[in-house]
């Protein structure tokens, strides 16, 4: 049940190419295209809940640098304005300069949204992923 079959050209820069080329040869997909289309499935059900008006769940993970100048500070500030979606957060200590805050995230799609943005406006950070899902 594919339907119709659309060809399109994309770039990669090439030591992305490289990169995914070893990942597929290790999972054992013989075809880019198919491992192209997977990827892209992955990242549309990574941010289908963007699209949602419900409560979503889930956590965000940060990986930063505590010495980059001021990046600590602004990660706390913006948790404490969210601090009605976040019910928890975990710092782990990774190295001697990098961190790894762990926060789980609970409500409005629309807010959690919201919170991600800004937590990216904070910069510098080495690092940013979520994992976020409907809670129907
Ligand atoms: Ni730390």
């Amino acid at each position: 049940m594919m339907g119709k079959v659309v060809k399109t050209g994309v770039s990669f820069p090439e030591k992305l190419l490289k990169k995914f080329d070893r990942i597929i040869e290790e999972i054992g997909i013989s075809s880019r295209s198919q491992a192209i289309q997977e990827a892209i499935r992955h990242f549309i059900s990574l941010n289908s809940w963007r699209l949602s008006e419900e409560d979503v769940v889930g956590a965000i993970l940060v990986h930063y640098s505590h010495e980059q100048h001021d990046v600590e500070e602004k990660l706390t500030d913006v948790q404490h304005d969210f601090r009605d979606i976040i019910p928890s957060a975990l710092h782990l200590h990774l190295s001697k300069e990098d961190c790894l805050l762990i926060i789980a995230v609970r409500g409005k799609a629309s807010k959690v949204k919201e919170f991600l943005m800004k937590l990216r406006r904070v910069g510098k950070l080495k690092q940013v992923t979520h994992l976020i899902m409907p809670t129907y």
